[in-house]
């Protein structure tokens, strides 16, 4: 099984077109890497790819990856692609692969009820792009050799269809992990969750990899560096420090590898140079990066 980050940064990616903050001004100038918009790629055998979740940056992730070149005149080694939540981070990019070549479009009825809403989305003729329905707890064949599995997580509806009241602890469709498996691997794919339960920490306990939200430091940056009015536990994403944060939640649970991915460009982990990497770090954690590639 190999793992390729596509984007490791988080809606508005690092630099965000309209921050000026430390972070994204240290990107700007090339002092601390870039991060485009959150997806990865997996392959059970290096010739079928799937993405999961497809990035409004997906045509300069695809252009910088030798796996997922065509290899020959008309085609591509993407044979599906699947959707962890409705968000526009997550699937805007589905407009790049609009270009008539077949794939599998999986997700959550509920996820393909939003997509169908949308008329812009038409552009994936559905006699090219097959929209496929994916129930939670089936195990189904996400590309020859790997299987994946859905599973509800603590989230929230998309941003652009939260109401007056939003229940940002929403268990159901809207937002999902994701199991992974393939020759005798097994790992999990969660770029978005509200909070870290205990049967969350049982159903991961001994795999091989974790990707998991690494969206914010702490729940209020946002507001304490002016960039926002919400918290993270309002946008549906748990911080990783505090007592409820993933670093303490996770800290027992045995893991080969932990990498923290959909990082804000808020949060001080973008910095390699941050005291908090160094204590991410020193708990095992890795901090994705664009390119980077896990071969569990
Ligand atoms: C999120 O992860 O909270 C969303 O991507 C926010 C957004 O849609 O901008
Ligand atoms: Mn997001
Ligand atoms: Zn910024």
């Amino acid at each position: 099984m190999r793992i390729v980050i596509l984007g490791s940064g988080a809606g508005g990616g690092l630099p965000q077109w309209n921050c000026g903050c430390r972070n994204c001004d240290a990107a700007r100038d090339g002092r601390i890497p870039a991060m485009s918009q959150s997806g990865i790629a997996i392959s059970a055998n290096g010739r079928d790819w799937a993405l999961i979740n497809a990035s409004p940056d997906l045509r300069q992730q695809l252009a910088a990856s030798v796996h997922l070149r065509p290899q020959r005149l008309r085609g591509s080694p993407i044979r599906s692609v699947l959707l962890t939540n409705g968000d526009i981070d997550h699937v805007a990019g589905l407009l790049t692969l609009r270009e008539g070549q077949p794939f599998d479009l999986y997700a959550t009825p509920a996820i393909h009820a939003v997509l169908a809403a949308n008329p812009m989305l038409a552009a994936l003729d559905p006699q090219v792009v097959t929209r496929r329905d994916l129930a939670l707890d089936q195990p189904f064949q996400l590309t020859p050799g790997l299987m994946a599995t859905l599973f509800a997580v603590p989230g929230k509806v998309p941003l652009y269809l939260e109401g007056d009241e939003v229940d940002t602890g929403l268990m159901g469709e809207q937002t999902v992990g994701v199991e992974l498996s393939a020759n005798g691997r097994r790992v999990f794919y969660i770029p978005g969750c509200a909070s870290v339960p205990g049967w969350l920490r049982e159903r991961i306990a001994g795999a091989d990899a974790l990707l998991f939200d690494g969206t914010l430091w702490s729940d209020d940056e946002m507001l304490r560096e002016g960039l926002g009015r919400k918290t993270g536990r309002r946008m549906g994403h748990v911080s990783v420090s505090g007592p409820e944060g993933s670093l303490d939640a996770l800290r027992d649970v045995p893991l080969r590898a932990r990498i923290y991915v959909h990082l804000n460009n808020s949060n001080p982990l973008v910095d390699p140079s941050s005291p908090e990497r160094a204590a991410a770090e020193a708990a095992g954690w890795q901090v994705g990066r664009d390119g980077m590639e896990i071969v569990p």
